[in-house]
C-alpha cells in the first residue's frame, strides 16, 4: 500500500495579462501550497483497475484527474498500471484552490517512483501540463511565481505577510471555464503595474458567473475591510490571511448567518524573507 498527501494552493495574487490563441489565458500569479489535502492510496497488488473516491459526489470516472492521470502515465510510459486506488477528498471542489489538480500531479508523481522513474522532469511537466493549468505546479509545491497558462514556474520567497489564517468556504462550485469565459477584459494590466498581494483579476468574472457567490463577497468584503482579504484562483475560497489562531466571535456569527464554512490554515514549503529569486523556468 502507498498513500500520499495531495496539498491544496492559494493564489496570493492572479492577473490576466492576455487572451491566448488556443481559448487559454496568460496568467501572472503567485501560487502558495498550504496545508490542506487529499489522501491518496494505491493497493497495487488489488487486481484490475478500480478508482475509489470518498467524501464528494463523484461525477463519470473518466472524467477524474486521478483516473486521467493513470491513464494519461499508461499511455506516455506503456506501464500497465492494476490494483485499487483510494481518493480521500477534504479539498473543497469547484473552490479555487487546485485539488483535482494536485490529485492529478500526485497520482504522475507516485507512478513514476513506483515505475522506477520512466518519465524525466521535463517530460513529467509535460503531462501534467495537458492534465490541466495548474498540475504543473504540484510536482513542485511551495511558493512559485507561475507565467504562460501557469506551467511556466520560478521558486519564489513567501511575502512578508502572515503565512496562513483562514479559508472561507461559501459551499459554492464556481467553473473555471466559465470564470475565465466571463472574463472580459483582456487588455491586461500595463508593464510598470506591480501585482499587489490578493489582487485577482478574475473576481468580477466569477460574481457574474455565480450572483450567490456576489452577495457573500460583498457583505465578507465589507466586514475584513482593511484586512488581507481576498478570493483564490477562480474562487469560490475567500482567503483571510491574519495572526489570529482562533475566528473572532463577531466573525463566527456573521459566517454563521451567510452559511459559510471556516478552515484554519498555514502555507507550506519556502518562507523566508521577501526577496523574489528568478531563476529558469520549468517547462
Ligand atoms: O487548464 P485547465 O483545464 O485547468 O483549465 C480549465 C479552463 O480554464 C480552460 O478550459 C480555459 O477555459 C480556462 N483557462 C484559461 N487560461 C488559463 C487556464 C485556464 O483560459 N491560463
Amino acid at each position: 500500500m502507498i498513500q500520499r498527501d495531495c496539498p491544496a494552493k492559494i493564489n496570493l495574487y492572479l492577473r490576466v495579462l492576455g487572451c491566448r490563441k488556443e481559448g487559454y489565458h496568460s496568467l501572472e500569479t503567485l501560487f502558495q501550497e498550504i496545508d490542506l489535502v487529499d489522501r491518496l492510496t494505491w493497493f497495487p497488488q488489488a487486481g484490475p483497475l478500480k478508482l475509489e473516491v470518498r467524501g464528494v459526489q463523484v461525477g463519470p470516472q473518466q472524467d477524474n484527474l486521478v483516473w486521467r492521470a493513470i491513464q494519461r502515465f499508461s499511455e506516455e510510459t506503456g506501464q500497465v498500471v492494476a490494483g485499487r486506488f483510494l481518493l480521500e477528498k477534504y479539498i473543497p471542489v469547484g473552490a479555487g484552490l487546485g485539488g483535482g489538480s494536485s490529485d492529478a500531479a500526485t497520482t504522475l508523481t507516485l507512478l513514476n517512483e513506483y515505475f522506477g522513474y520512466p518519465l524525466d522532469q521535463d517530460r513529467l511537466a509535460e503531462q501534467a501540463l495537458e492534465l490541466g493549468s495548474d498540475v504543473p505546479f504540484f510536482l513542485l509545491g511551495g511558493c512559485r511565481l507561475g507565467r504562460g497558462r501557469g506551467e511556466l514556474l520560478w521558486p519564489h520567497a513567501t511575502p512578508a505577510c502572515p503565512h496562513g489564517g483562514f479559508l472561507l468556504l461559501p459551499g459554492l462550485f464556481i467553473s473555471t471555464t466559465a470564470t475565465f469565459k466571463a472574463y472580459a477584459g483582456c487588455s491586461g494590466p500595463s508593464a510598470n503595474q506591480v501585482p499587489f498581494l490578493g489582487e485577482n483579476h478574475l473576481l468580477e468574472a466569477a460574481q457574474a458567473v455565480s450572483p450567490s457567490f456576489a452577495r457573500v463577497w460583498a457583505v465578507l468584503k465589507q466586514h475584513f475591510v482593511g484586512e488581507l482579504f481576498f478570493m483564490s484562483g477562480s474562487g469560490s475560497t475567500c482567503v483571510w490571511l491574519t495572526q489570529e489562531t482562533e475566528m473572532p466571535v463577531s466573525c463566527k456569527a456573521l459566517l454563521d448567518e451567510l452559511g459559510v464554512a471556516f478552515l484554519a490554515f498555514r502555507f507550506v514549503g519556502n518562507s523566508s524573507g521577501s526577496i523574489t529569486q528568478i531563476s529558469e523556468p520549468m517547462s
